[in-house]
């Protein structure tokens, strides 16, 4: 397999086109490029009654809205404002004396294979337990809990609870540090915490308890009252008298019956915090409404979801596509989900594809990262290639969370779905709530490597500095130039960092997405190009570049100064690439790689282990120009292996280049 680098050139000259077959096409919701031009030609003719045709036959609103999109305070647009709604409700009450009440909403497999199933109705059950649980506890509606849970039908409990008395959520993802829990539960003035005492990964029992108790022990923690304790394991944890309880003990005597608290359609359901180019995460706020809408809609709509649709989506809670496409969208749009705890390696890389077989899945929404990984396992070791499982089940694929090269799209396309699956790669964000450009089952020709055409109502466009359209074929800034009803809110506690990041002025108030990307010259599909910021997409994870220098500058008994950029990596898409100066003289040999080992599992402690960088560079000093300015564009080719052929001239010290260029 090439490089994500190689691959992306190859894009430029990809000219395989599959489209759907007239089966899928006449079966699909979304029927042929004449359906999707359809529901395109409806919103352009009337952008407001559109989306409120949609979000009056999708939800199920306590109090209907009148006023459709409210655009006097832009960017601070509001949907559906004065309508009220419960998430928790749409999502599982509606289904309530429907067929659906006791279908299957969780297949949920452990770590260790078990395997435990349960229905809309006995969900719904949970959820008001806890949301009663948490109600006792004071926990009421404009409260933030902070969630901090394995892969469970326990965590997606705790969010639905969340939403059904009005509180908001926001989810850490498990492999976060405690310093990141501390400044996350701050940040967001949490009063309660959900986790569990340990979580399961590849047979390991890794703590999450502990990590909260460390995060706590920081201080500074003041509005934080209760922390709630799902006992995954039979293993004991510290417990803080008058502080902590084990849901055993927070469950105990609660109903199973709680009336959902109806909020206005712009309360907050929940805030998730992302990389940004600086070095604070920010906290993305999304609303009710809007983005429970578009959860439910694209469920619908890029995955053609049926009634007997077995969905997978295998993203973690702790990311966007675990709120949009795990909580939220599948249980709104009533369909049978895979939730599963493990690592896709555990007991072997086919774990995967045994599982779509095991579960008869018939829709599986994976990262790129994943495929590459197990394509290099299937590839080593014959007992888990895909065709070792019967796959037959499969409809619909899905890609997400960044660019898929050409090469793992066809191995996807030919292994994983027998060249008669579609292959959904779909282009969003954790500010966009859901899907914005993406194909369409039963509609859209694919090509390789895009994420071909805005969905239908989505303003997406590629402009230059000054906000103006650029030709299809010519690279430039991915914009959406209307707001739309799953958008972000504001960051919270920074609405003007909101303004800056998103709506920069020179823009014409388009929403910048952070990313490059071209349209094809023949059918104006889009390819994106990768961050235009400092920000990293390892793993499909993003990562701040500043974050880790942060984190790096943060050994100060160590560390002088630190510049972080990405290089592309076969597997990971991008991997984090550390240029350091010490406080002391540079290292080399074995010292340079002890520091170096030193330093990776400091930033594993500061941020989490997904932020290690792969390679650490140690250099005198960094490559600056006569201002001081480090010239990251210089380290993005040492960190390549390429050779510098740009201008050095204005660079204080360019004999550094040849210091950093050699391996440590
Ligand atoms: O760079 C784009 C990339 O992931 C970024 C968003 O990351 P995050 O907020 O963590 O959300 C990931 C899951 C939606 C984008 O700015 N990205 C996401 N999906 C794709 C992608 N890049 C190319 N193709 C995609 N399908």
């Amino acid at each position: 397999m090439s490089s994500p680098n190689s691959s992306i050139e190859s894009v430029l000259v990809e000219n395989r086109v599959f489209p759907p077959s007239d089966a899928i096409a006449k079966a699909a919701r979304i029927s042929g490029m004449a359906g999707y031009e359809a529901l395109c030609a409806e919103a352009e003719k009337d952008f407001e009654g559109f989306w409120a045709r949609l979000a009056r036959e999708n939800l199920q609103w306590t109090k209907p809205f009148t006023r459709t999109l409210d655009e006097s305070n832009a960017p601070f647009f509001q949907w559906f404002a004065d309508g009220e709604l419960n998430a928790s409700a749409n999502c599982l009450d509606r289904h309530i004396g429907t067929p659906t009440e006791n279908k299957t909403a969780i297949i949920f497999e452990a770590d260790d294979g078990a395997v435990t199933r349960i229905t809309y109705k006995e969900l719904l059950a949970r959820v008001s337990q806890f949301a009663n649980a948490l109600k006792a506890h004071g926990v009421g509606k404009g409260d933030r809990v902070l969630i901090y849970m394995p892969m469970t039908i326990e965590g997606v409990i705790a969010m639905q609870a969340c939403a059904r008395i009005g509180a908001t959520h926001s989810v850490v993802f498990g492999g976060f540090s405690a310093k990141a829990v501390h400044e996350r539960v701050i940040d967001a003035g949490a009063v309660a915490i959900v986790t569990a005492n340990y979580q399961m990964r590849g047979g390991k029992e890794l703590p999450l308890k502990a990590i909260i108790d460390e995060a706590l022990a920081t201080g500074g923690c003041d509005t934080l009252r209760h922390v709630f304790v799902y006992e995954r394991t039979p293993t004991v944890c510290n417990m803080v008298e008058g502080r902590d309880k084990t849901f055993a003990q927070a469950l105990a005597g609660q109903s199973t019956e709680c009336p959902p608290v109806a909020v206005g359609a712009e309360h907050p359901l929940f805030i998730l915090y992302t990389s940004g180019s600086t070095g604070k995460p920010k906290g993305v706020q999304h609303s009710t409404g809007g983005y429970l809408l578009w959860a439910k809609l694209t469920m619908d709509w890029t995955f053609d979801l049926r009634p007997d649709d077995i969905f997978w989506c295998t993203a973690d809670i702790g990311w966007i596509t675990g709120h949009t496409y795990v909580t939220y969208g599948p249980l709104a749009a009533g369909a049978t989900q895979i939730i599963f705890e493990g690592i896709p390696t555990f007991p072997n890389a086919g774990r995967f594809w045994q599982m779509i077989e095991r579960h008869k899945c018939s829709i599986f929404y994976t990262a790129p990262t994943a495929i590459r990984s197990l394509i290099k396992a299937a590839e080593g070791d014959a007992a888990v290639h895909p065709a070792r499982s019967d796959l037959s089940s499969l409809r619909i694929l899905g890609s997400v969370g960044e660019p898929i090269n050409p090469e793992a799209w066809m191995w996807y396309y030919k292994h994983v779905g027998g060249e008669r699956c579609p292959i959904v790669d779909t282009f969003w964000q954790t500010e966009t709530g859901g899907h914005v450009i993406t194909p369409l089952p039963g509609a859209t020709p694919l090509v390789p490597g895009s994420c071909t055409l805005p969905l239908p109502g989505i303003t997406a466009a590629i402009v230059d500095e000054t906000g103006n359209d650029v030709a299809n074929g010519a690279g430039g800034i991915l914009v959406i130039k209307r707001p739309w009803p799953s958008m972000i809110r504001t960051i919270w506690n920074d609405p003007e960092r909101f303004k800056k990041s998103y709506f920069p002025e020179e823009l014409k108030g388009y929403y910048l997405a952070g990313d490059g990307a071209v349209r094809s010259a023949d059918r104006g599909y889009f390819r994106i190009t990768g961050r235009i910021d400092d920000v990293l997409n390892v793993s499909g994870h993003r990562m701040g570049t500043m974050e880790i220098e942060s984190a790096l500058v943060a050994k100060t008994d160590l560390v002088a100064e630190a510049a972080v950029v990405g290089r592309p990596d076969d597997v990971t898409g991008e991997a984090i690439c550390a240029f350091v100066v010490l406080k002391r003289s540079r290292p080399t040999g074995e010292e340079a790689k002890q520091i170096a080992n030193e330093l990776r599992n400091w930033v594993a402690k500061e941020i989490g282990p997904i932020a290690k960088p792969k390679d650490i560079r140690f250099g005198d000093n960094l490559p600056k120009t006569r201002s001081g300015k480090i010239m990251r564009r210089l380290l993005r080719s040492i960190a390549k292996g390429e050779a510098i052929t740009q201008d050095t001239s204005t660079l204080e010290n360019p004999a550094i280049l040849d210091q950093l260029a050699q391996t440590n």
